[in-house]
């Protein structure tokens, strides 16, 4: 399948590409890829296909930029690994357009020295990348603020891209706070009543189903507060003084690098 990889239409238009996936995408995703921004923050309700689409841009991204290193990470190896699947899934529906080096269950490396790894969410084990092209980190609101800090550096001399991909969870982390307020970035905002795979008699039956603050965030795209607080975040902020000193002193042991 040499002609589809070196298809000038299909390497130039990540739109023609997914439909060669078989994929007639919605409304935002179109704009989303045909977006050229290296800055994209996805906050999507379930099951809009956020994952999909990215994974249809890792993808091109492997195949049409030789010596790509785009990297999967989610909180946890199994939703890595799940986004991981689903660009596998696409590259052997395509028939391999551009020959595998390696095909494993974490990692796909390409004849034209393209590669995608599998990341678990540990931020002890994941430094050591870099070059990175693509970043893509799925289920980002749930991701700690320390593995979003170790990641960015990597694509610090590559010039690389950052998609974050998430449904939100409470007001914090490095979802929300980029998301409400990070410069440079597309936001792209996409709750389930836009998505036509999601009928409006199935949420009609979530919403009667689940608390009303689940079902805002699963479905609406609205941070609410965590599920387990007894105090709202607003509450919290207002009890933090920074005139208190800490119990433990800013110089305990762990604290700095
Ligand atoms: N444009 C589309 N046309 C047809 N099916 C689509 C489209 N986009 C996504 N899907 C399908 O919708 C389902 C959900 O997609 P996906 O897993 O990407 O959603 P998600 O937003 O990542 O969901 P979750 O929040 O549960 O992780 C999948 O079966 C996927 O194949
Ligand atoms: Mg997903």
């Amino acid at each position: 399948m040499v002609i589809l990889a070196d298809d000038l239409k299909l390497a130039l238009d990540r739109l023609a590409f997914a439909k060669e996936l078989g994929i007639s995408p919605d409304e935002w995703q179109r704009a989303l890829l045909r977006s050229t921004s290296d800055r994209v923050l996805l906050n999507c309700s379930r099951q809009s296909g956020k994952s999909t689409m990215t994974a249809v841009i890792a993808l091109h991204r492997a195949l049409y930029h030789p010596g790509s290193l785009i990297l999967c990470l989610a909180p946890a190896l199994r939703q890595s690994q799940e986004l991981f699947g689903k660009v596998l899934g696409f590259y052997r529906d395509l028939g391999r357009p551009v020959s595998p080096q390696a095909e494993r269950k974490l990692s796909l490396e390409l004849d034209n020295g393209s590669r995608i790894i599998t990341l678990p969410g540990s931020e002890r084990t994941i430094r050591g990348f870099s070059g990175v092209g693509l970043l893509l980190i799925d289920e980002a609101s749930r991701v700690d603020d320390a593995l979003y800090h170790a990641v960015r550096p990597m694509l610090a001399v590559s010039g690389g891209s950052l998609m974050m991909l998430t449904t939100p969870y409470g007001k914090r982390g490095i979802f929300f706070e980029e998301w409400t307020g990070g410069h440079g970035w597309d936001r792209y905002e996409v709750p389930a009543r836009e998505c036509p795979r999601i009928s409006e008699e199935f949420l009609e039956e979530e919403r009667r189903a689940l608390p009303s603050w689940v079902y805002r965030q699963e479905y609406e795209t609205s941070f609410e507060e965590t599920e387990d607080g007894v105090f709202t975040t607003e509450m919290i902020d207002g009890a933090i003084s920074p005139d208190v000193t800490p119990l433990f002193g800013a110089g305990a042991a762990g604290g700095g690098s």
